[in-house]
């Protein structure tokens, strides 16, 4: 590996940091190891507050169906609500700011009351009750926020399906979860126009939603919708009425908080199913240790409530830590490339939180935005959700942060509820593009499939080899897919560990970087895409007999959608543009425009070895523009690969 950088914390930072040295980070290592389930007892006795107390912190009698703080019981909204009540009820909870510019503060006691009126308006007017599952499909209003934590105030279990996945998708999320009631709203606003999502859940709802008895319609942009009697409720009338208190549900420290769909190699998205205790704990503590939250602090974090990232770290992990988290409705780039970097010096915002893809963007439209804009409030910095080249952390770390803050580079994903790998502000010495060291607690290992720990420059499977509190409790509706979808490849001392997807590479000084994706996943602006989804929905188009989908370097995306496509007819494309066209808007209606296409590429024939598997390793250096080092004559058609350079690379 090359040599980098290394910048250590500065005194100002570590003046303020919860852990401000190495020694402090090692020191927390070392006792995790040493007694990990004291380490785990210790933290969640600390951290919750319980309303009944667990009898065993960690029960691995069933592995890997592992359980946390057995028998305990809590209400998680009474750990981000009722708690703070007391302390700090007129603290802004909530800072909202619409793409038009419209702002809502949301003190604690109002939060409290919006909650406990939502409550009680799932429970009275739509029968929800304790283990009912609720789709939540919304754009970025504070509702939102509301919303799941109504749900998680009677026991109900959210399912928040992004608002950019299509009524296919949704129909797919909704039929799966088997949900009852589909909380939406008209619509929001996105560079600067309207757009809607009412409409979108009508569609999916048309076909097979027998589960849904109800929409609970949130007004936002006031535009023409249709309503359907006995169907469609409006929230904005309903609520009006509700009393404001609502008795929290006592739920088990292992009944299921949420439901959150999300890609994998094969198949269809999975339900990826988290708990109350384990997940809750989690979020509040990385929120302490990783953005070293003050009670003073204004949060921001730029991910969509669709997203696990804005689960945790929008609404439950800040509200938790009792901290002001700041929600904003739409694009970075309305009316321009400086309305983030205006919304931090406004609002004063300390840590900002935001994905790679963003950074790339606003770097290219505004590379010297930032200079118009007072960011002397900034601690710490923050990203997520895929690598980050070294050039986007540079501009990020000296423009945004003026060389004196932090950057975290948290890696983590939706399973692992939380971040996982990540450098603590106040001690880590940090690397550009390198998410440093595990977290304290945390056994990230980068190690074969028997498990033996991979030498530096070697790169290897990134595990998890202990089970950890805030980890994925099931796939909804599918044990077996979840076994075996995480805990299928790699093994340590016998034992099956999960096994994230990624491959990684520990450098001399033991520091982790992530390379991505080992299995079909591929990474878009951070949204993570199974190509056998888009695959399946290219197959729809009549006049596809196969395809393949691999992901392409992309400039501001981190990757591209390429896809290699065989016709069944061999009447040729006489207008390529028009029928690429119309494969991208086959995609947006299954899926939705996050996974369009970037390019396609009509072939004769795809690189199969005998037994049919396509190899889609060709296929993306193919895409790069690569010379092809891979073996091809073992393929069933070796000329193949020939004919598809010929096409693609001219
Ligand atoms: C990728 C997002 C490099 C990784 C929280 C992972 C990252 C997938 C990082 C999870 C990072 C996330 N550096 N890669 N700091 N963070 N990833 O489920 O490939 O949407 O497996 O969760 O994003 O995506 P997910």
């Amino acid at each position: 590996m090359e040599k980098v950088p290394v910048f250590d914390p500065t005194p100002r930072i570590k003046e303020r940091a919860r852990i401000n040295s190495m020694d402090q980070y090692w020191q927390m290592v070392k006792e995790a190891e040493s007694d990990y389930e004291g380490f785990w007892d210790k933290l969640a006795k600390e951290k919750i507050n319980w309303r009944e107390p667990y009898t065993k912190v960690l029960d691995e009698s069933e592995a890997p169906f592992y359980k946390w703080f057995v028998g305990g019981k809590l209400n998680v909204t009474e750990q981000c609500i009722d708690r703070h009540l007391e302390t700090k009820k007129n603290k802004a909870a909530i800072i909202w700011e619409g793409e038009p510019g419209d702002k809502r503060v949301i003190t604690y006691l109002e939060l409290y009351y919006e909650v406990n009126r939502f409550a009680n308006l799932l429970k009275s007017k739509f029968g929800i009750k304790k283990g009912d599952r609720v789709v939540i499909y919304m754009p970025m209003i504070p509702e939102a926020a509301f919303a799941m934590l109504a749900c998680a105030r009677i026991g109900a279990i959210h399912s928040v399906v992004f608002g950019g996945f299509s009524a296919e998708a949704l129909r797919d999320r909704i039929q799966d979860a088997q949900a009852k009631l589909v909380i939406t709203a008209d619509g929001a606003y996105r560079r600067g126009k309207p757009y809607m999502l009412k409409p979108v859940v009508d569609v999916a709802l048309a076909k097979d939603c027998e589960s849904v008895e109800a929409v609970l319609v949130v007004r936002r942009n006031n535009e023409e919708i249709k309503w359907h009697d006995h169907r469609d409720y409006d929230y904005n009338e309903l609520i009006k009425d509700m009393p404001a208190r609502c008795e929290p549900e006592i739920m088990d420290s292992e009944d299921p908080l949420f439901l959150l769909y999300t890609s994998g190699s094969t198949g269809k998205p999975k339900g990826v199913q988290h708990s109350q205790a384990g997940y809750i704990l989690w979020a509040q503590l990385t929120m302490e240790w990783v953005f070293d939250i003050k009670d003073t602090d204004t949060y921001w974090c730029t991910a969509d409530v669709g997203w696990i990232t804005g689960h945790t770290y929008i609404v439950y992990g800040p509200l938790a830590a009792g901290a002001t988290t700041m929600m904003y409705e739409g694009v970075p780039v309305y009316p321009d490339a400086g309305r983030w970097w205006r919304m931090i010096e406004e609002y004063r915002v300390n840590q900002f939180y935001t994905a790679p893809t963003a950074i790339r963007l606003l770097h290219k439209l505004g590379a010297d935005e930032p200079d118009k804009y007072d960011l002397s409030s900034l601690y710490i910095l923050g990203t997520v959700g895929e690598p980050i080249n070294p050039d986007a952390w540079m501009w990020y770390f000296e423009k945004v942060g003026r060389g004196q803050c932090p950057i975290v580079d948290t890696w983590w994903q939706t399973e692992t509820g939380g971040h996982m790998i990540s450098p603590l502000p106040g001690a880590t010495p940090i690397k550009p593009g390198s998410a440093t060291f595990p977290l304290p607690g945390i056994f990230a290992e980068i190690i074969d499939t028997d498990g033996n720990k991979k030498e530096p420059n070697e790169k290897g499977y990134l595990c998890i080899t202990k089970p950890w509190p805030s980890m994925i409790r099931t796939i909804w509706g599918d044990p077996d897919r979840f076994v075996k979808s995480y805990f299928g490849t790699c093994k340590k001392d016998g034992k099956p560990v999960y096994f994230s997807g990624d491959g990684a590479i520990y450098d001399e000084e033991g520091y982790i970087w992530i390379t991505g994706r080992m299995d079909d996943v591929i990474n878009v602006s951070g949204h993570r895409l199974g190509t056998a989804e888009i695959e399946a929905a290219i197959g729809h188009h009549p006049r596809v007999a196969e395809c393949a989908v691999v992901g392409k370097p992309h400039e501001v995306k981190g990757e591209s959608v390429f896809a290699f496509v065989v016709l069944k007819d061999d009447e040729g494309v006489a207008d390529e543009m028009e029928l690429i066209k119309e494969i991208n808007e086959v995609i947006t209606k299954d899926i939705g425009p996050l996974a369009k296409c970037d390019e396609i590429a009509f072939v004769p024939g795809l690189p199969k070895t005998r037994s049919g598997k396509i190899m889609r390793r060709i296929l993306r250096s193919i895409a790069k523009g690569e010379e092809i080092k891979q073996d091809t004559s073992t393929l069933e058609d070796p000329s193949v690969v020939e004919k598809i350079i010929q096409i693609v690379q001219g």
